[in-house]
């Protein structure tokens, strides 16, 4: 059975620290749904390690509602969280409701919204107020990659850090069970955590959120057009799958792929009957 959102919580209380990691394809959910991750996060960042577009910005409703059926088909114990992409929570708040319902018919538990406007604070009041979780997401958001002049830390100082803080006491407020936290000074998240009665879940935010989360393709190393500094890689599935294919097409070029163990065989008088074909 998946995580509730309760469970989620709790963790905070207990002091037990809570792992996230985004996921775009069925084998790949799985397997960290089996190793024990406590979410996971189809992630809008799909647009890029997934799809190869420039920014997130370029991936729409249709393009995640593939992903996270696929994943939602592999995920048996994490909370399953969906990611709302650029233009399906900006524009009108039924829009926005009608977004989040596909998401969690796709088989999401949750959704994730981005930025703490006015509007954005209004659209997580209406979706928690009908019964669909939302995690908010504050510092860097990278939709607004353009307004924020490019991937820079958030809270530089003590008065921005009160500013998110404000914020993340206004998602808090609206309903949302978790609060991602991206790019900010390990002091700032933490001044923040302390002070939140909801989870914090960082990523380049320090060791003090309650929560962390990575793009899973950084931490497995495959993604190689932008390595993040505070992403840990943890292997270099990039060069395991040149490897691999380069295994593959000397095999193919030497013929000694595929093997007689690798081939279907005829009977032996069908192949006789074959010899004997005029
Ligand atoms: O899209 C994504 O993967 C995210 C995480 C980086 C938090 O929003």
């Amino acid at each position: 059975m998946r995580k509730s959102i309760t469970k989620i919580q709790n963790y905070k209380k207990e002091g037990k620290k809570i792992s996230v990691l985004t996921a775009y394809d069925y084998s790949t959910a799985k397997y960290l749904d089996q190793a024990g991750v406590d979410m996971i996060l189809v992630g809008d960042s799909l647009a890029q390690v997934a799809l190869g577009y420039d920014n997130t910005t370029e991936v729409g409703m249709d393009e995640m509602l593939v992903f996270v059926r696929a994943v939602s088909r592999a995920v048996e114990n994490a909370l399953l969280v969906a990611d709302m992409p650029f233009m399906s929570f900006q524009l009108d708040k039924s829009e926005t409701m009608k977004n989040a319902c596909e998401f969690i018919k796709a088989g999401a538990n949750a959704v994730k919204m981005e930025g703490s406007s006015d509007f954005v604070i209004e659209c997580i009041k209406h979706l928690t107020q009908n019964g669909i979780p939302v995690m908010g997401h504050l510092g860097f958001t990278p939709m607004s990659v353009n307004s924020l002049g490019g991937h820079k830390i958030q809270g530089k100082d003590a008065d921005r850090t009160i500013d998110i803080l404000k914020d993340a006491l206004r998602l808090q407020s609206a309903g949302c069970f978790a609060i991602v936290l991206e790019l900010l000074p390990l002091q700032s998240s933490q001044f923040i955590s302390q002070r939140l009665r909801i989870p914090t879940i960082g990523i380049g935010a320090g060791k003090f959120c309650d929560g962390q989360v990575l793009v899973s393709d950084d931490l497995l190393g495959k993604y190689d057009r932008f390595k993040p500094k505070f992403a840990r890689q943890y292997s270099s599935l990039k060069d395991i799958i040149f490897n691999v294919a380069k295994a593959f097409c000397q095999d193919v070029e030497e013929g000694v792929f595929p093997s007689t163990k690798e081939s279907f065989m005829l009977e032996l008088e069908e192949i006789e009957k074959l010899e004997n074909y005029r």
